[in-house]
């Protein structure tokens, strides 16, 4: 397979055309931003640590029953996806409360949800990503009621199986966010990424940020965290 033109370059991935009209080049860069690209650094081996993480996680999901667009990793940094048109929609599961939550309801960090909370956020640059309900969605036209129930129904299961996944590693599941998209036969299909960049993640015993809140902050060196989210995955993979 053959990468061709740089279709889009995001905040920390860049995507390619190839040769297959159906298939996505994905290049993980080593950058990091954060408040919708104001704070942005360059961080070494960010990429690869990323990629291997998406990887992982996207596979233990397939053979969970997940559909979602990866293929097949190329090299540390570059992997192979299907090709899908976004859904306009950020989807937040929240199990224990974090980030925008605690600042928009003035909750106590990390209270325990009694069941996981779904959010909607509009993808869009120019808005700053403004939340959104499932009417919203379908006055915009951004997903059919039938899609929203679908998208509910996938980031709930996700949950439960990513949250197990952590878990054996001593790590607490606290929110994340998932993008979907439509394949040319109009199914829903996970994609995106999967890393420290879109989950919280803490240490269950320390409590500690495993995750993109390092950055954000600035609690210290972000890559190393990133690292050790993966040495646990690989440790896991090997029982
Ligand atoms: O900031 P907030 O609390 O709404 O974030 C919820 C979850 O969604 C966090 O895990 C965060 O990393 C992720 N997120 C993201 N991209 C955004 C906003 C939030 O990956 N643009």
């Amino acid at each position: 397979i053959k990468k061709q033109d740089l279709l889009y370059q995001g905040k920390a991935k860049e995507m390619y055309t190839t040769n297959d009209p159906d298939i996505l080049w994905v290049h993980y860069m080593d950058q990091v931003t954060a408040l919708n690209g104001k704070k942005k650094v360059q961080m070494k081996d960010k990429g690869k640590t990323n990629c291997a993480i998406s990887a992982r996680l996207f596979t233990e999901l397939r053979e969970q029953g997940i559909v979602n667009h990866f293929i097949e990793q190329l090299s540390p940094t570059d992997q192979l996806v299907q090709k899908v048109t976004i859904i306009p929609l950020e989807t937040v599961v929240r199990n224990y409360a974090s980030g925008s939550f605690v600042k928009r309801y003035q909750t106590e960090y990390l209270q325990k949800f009694d069941q996981p909370v779904i959010e909607f956020f509009y993808k869009s640059d120019e808005l700053d990503d403004p939340f959104l309900n499932d009417d919203d969605a379908l006055a915009l036209g951004v997903a059919t009621r039938e899609q929203m129930a679908q998208i509910r129904q996938l980031a709930l299961k996700v949950n439960r199986l990513l949250s197990q996944i952590f878990a054996k590693m001593n790590v607490l599941l606290v929110d994340f966010k998932l993008e979907f998209g439509l394949s040319t036969a109009g199914d829903v299909i996970l994609a995106d990424e999967l890393s420290p960049d879109n989950c919280r993640l803490v240490d269950l015993d320390t409590k500690q940020s495993l995750d993109k809140d390092v950055f954000r902050k600035g609690l210290g060196q972000m890559v190393p965290v990133y690292e050790e989210i993966l040495q646990r995955l690989q440790k896991e993979e090997e029982r």
